[in-house]
């Protein structure tokens, strides 16, 4: 490749250099008129610069192009210095990244190299793509591995996909495997809340398909098919027209479906899709462990945590209606666990009989004011309704499966070592161990606080009431290893 005009003989060494460069070289005017030309090796650049000799480079340029090319001569004359900017033009739908290089030259002349980069760009664009990708599906790892639950997880997977793939909304449907239909787990970017109840049989509607087919469907005209779409009545609100439906598959097993919603059309590449996928693929495992940890750890640990949570929250409510009980529960409670240690109690039966003395006295929710807080005696009537407070704690407490073993406290802990207790008159033995135990520690610590109709004795005059009551209202072993416990 020669340039198209020879060089004045004094620039002749000019040219033999430049002429060693392989790139398309233009000769410019400082105003961007084209005097010379070189054509590259690679004749990949698409403006037809030889007709334009005689022309405005600027002038055969993308109107973003050309800005940047007045400003790189703009640089270049005013500092003297090399100029460079890169730019792209699309061919028959391809796109070609160039690099211009300009540089002055005798005559108030500017040289413009310029260079086909598109392979460098690729690389570089492919190389961000894969680093933005790992850093995406690290990001949904660490968001999905730190929570204990499912719909924690769901909703932080959804926001996740959303904002990596960059869409208007995300649905995840689940699969419930005894009905066979995807229920709607979680959902992210979505105007109308009415789709929350929707259940899908296997099969039925788009995400139903894709499930059963275990193949992604895409629905790039929704607004169109609005019949096909009958999950609310509120759907067509939301103004989606592209869709798709990918199945959650994990070891071979459907686990739901991944559903994303845009409300333009979107332009997915093979690139995309397989970003997409490999996003499903990892919201299928943050599930399926998720669903794991859901069957047995749950139970043992967030479950666990939220139910004590729930028996504190009881508890307190009851404080603040009652001052004069402030703290009440919390002190049997250590005490009785402290006791039921020294009893020898395990771990597992200490478990639930703190639950039980955390609650003991949540019947008394159900007591009137009146009742509760009368500041001198019972009459009978209010007696039997005062009485109630235990049976109402196993009414209430009883549903609870988890906390049925803690329930014995409640319900028996006003029953009496001689039978004249309540609500049962239970005798000796028949009692529950942690009621007995209970019973010593409610008494000896309701004696030694102020209530509404007394005030609080002293820890002496309270040690003698145990004495005088063991083997009445206490079981005799049990008095005897609380007032040791008391004294050291
Ligand atoms: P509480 O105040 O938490 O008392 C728990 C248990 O400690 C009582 O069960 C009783 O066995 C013992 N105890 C508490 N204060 C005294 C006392 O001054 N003298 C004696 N000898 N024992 C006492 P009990 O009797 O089944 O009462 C259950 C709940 O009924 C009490 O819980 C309290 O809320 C209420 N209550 C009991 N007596 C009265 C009363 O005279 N007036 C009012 N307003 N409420 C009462
Ligand atoms: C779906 O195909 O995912 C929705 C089906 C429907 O709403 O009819
Ligand atoms: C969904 O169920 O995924 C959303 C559909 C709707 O907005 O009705
Ligand atoms: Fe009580
Ligand atoms: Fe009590």
């Amino acid at each position: 490749m020669t340039f198209h005009y020879p060089f004045p003989e004094t620039d002749e060494p000019l040219q033999a250099l430049l002429q060693a460069f392989p790139d398309l070289l233009l000769v410019l005017k400082s105003d961007g008129m084209i005097v010379n030309y070189k054509e590259g090796e690679d004749t990949s650049f698409p403006l037809p610069i030889a007709e334009f000799v005689g022309g405005k480079f600027q002038d055969i340029l993308p109107a973003d192009v050309a800005i940047k090319f007045e400003d790189a001569v703009t640089g270049t004359l005013m500092t003297g210095k090399t100029t460079s900017f890169d730019f792209y033009l699309s061919i028959k739908q391809q796109t070609h990244w160039f690099e211009a290089r300009l540089v002055s030259l005798a005559h108030g002349l500017l040289g413009t190299f310029i260079r086909d980069i598109t392979t460098r760009k690729e690389n570089e664009m492919s190389l961000r793509r894969q680093t933005d990708r790992l850093a995406a599906l690290r990001t949904i790892d660490m968001a999905t591995t730190s929570s204990l639950d499912l719909n924690l997880t769901l909703v932080m997977l959804v926001n996740q996909v959303r904002t990596q793939i960059n869409v208007d909304a995300v649905s995840i449907l689940l699969l419930d495997s005894s009905s066979q239909a995807l229920k709607y787990a979680a959902g992210s970017g979505f105007h109308t809340n009415n789709f929350e109840q929707m259940s899908l049989k296997l099969g039925d509607g788009y995400a139903g398909r894709a499930a059963l087919a275990r193949q992604t469907i895409r629905i790039a005209n929704l607004s169109n098919r609005q019949t096909d779409f009958l999950r609310s009545p509120t759907f067509s609100q939301e103004g989606f027209t592209d869709y798709f439906a990918i199945p959650l598959i994990v070891k071979g097993r459907v686990l739901g479906v991944l559903e994303i919603f845009h409300r333009s059309p979107l332009s997915p590449n093979a690139d995309w899709l397989e970003f997409v996928n490999m996003l499903a693929t990892q919201v299928a495992m943050a599930i399926e462990s998720a669903l794991m940890f859901d069957n047995y750890e749950r139970t043992h640990a967030a479950l666990t945590l939220a139910y004590d949570a729930t028996i504190e929250g009881w508890s307190k409510a009851l404080e603040l209606r009652d001052r004069e009980t402030q703290g009440h529960a919390r002190r049997v409670t250590e005490m009785t666990v402290r006791l039921a240690t020294a009893l020898g109690l395990t771990e597992q039966q200490i478990v639930h009989i703190r639950r039980g003395a955390i609650l003991h006295d949540i019947g008394k929710m159900a007591i009137p004011d009146s009742i509760l807080f009368k500041p001198g005696p019972l009459d009978p009537q209010e007696w039997t309704i005062m009485r109630q407070h235990t049976s109402i704690a196993a009414d209430l407490l009883r549903p609870i499966q988890y906390l049925a073993p803690a329930l014995e406290i409640p319900q028996y802990h006003h029953e009496k070592w001689d039978g004249s207790g309540y609500p049962f008159g239970l005798k000796g033995e028949h009692i529950p161990l942690a009621a007995r135990l209970f019973a010593v520690v409610d008494v000896y610590d309701a004696l030694t606080s102020d209530r509404p109709y007394r005030n609080a004795w002293s820890h002496e005059k309270a040690v003698e009431y145990l004495r005088a009551e063991d083997g009445r209202h206490f079981d005799p072993k049990v008095v005897k290893i609380f007032l040791k416990m008391l004294k050291g």
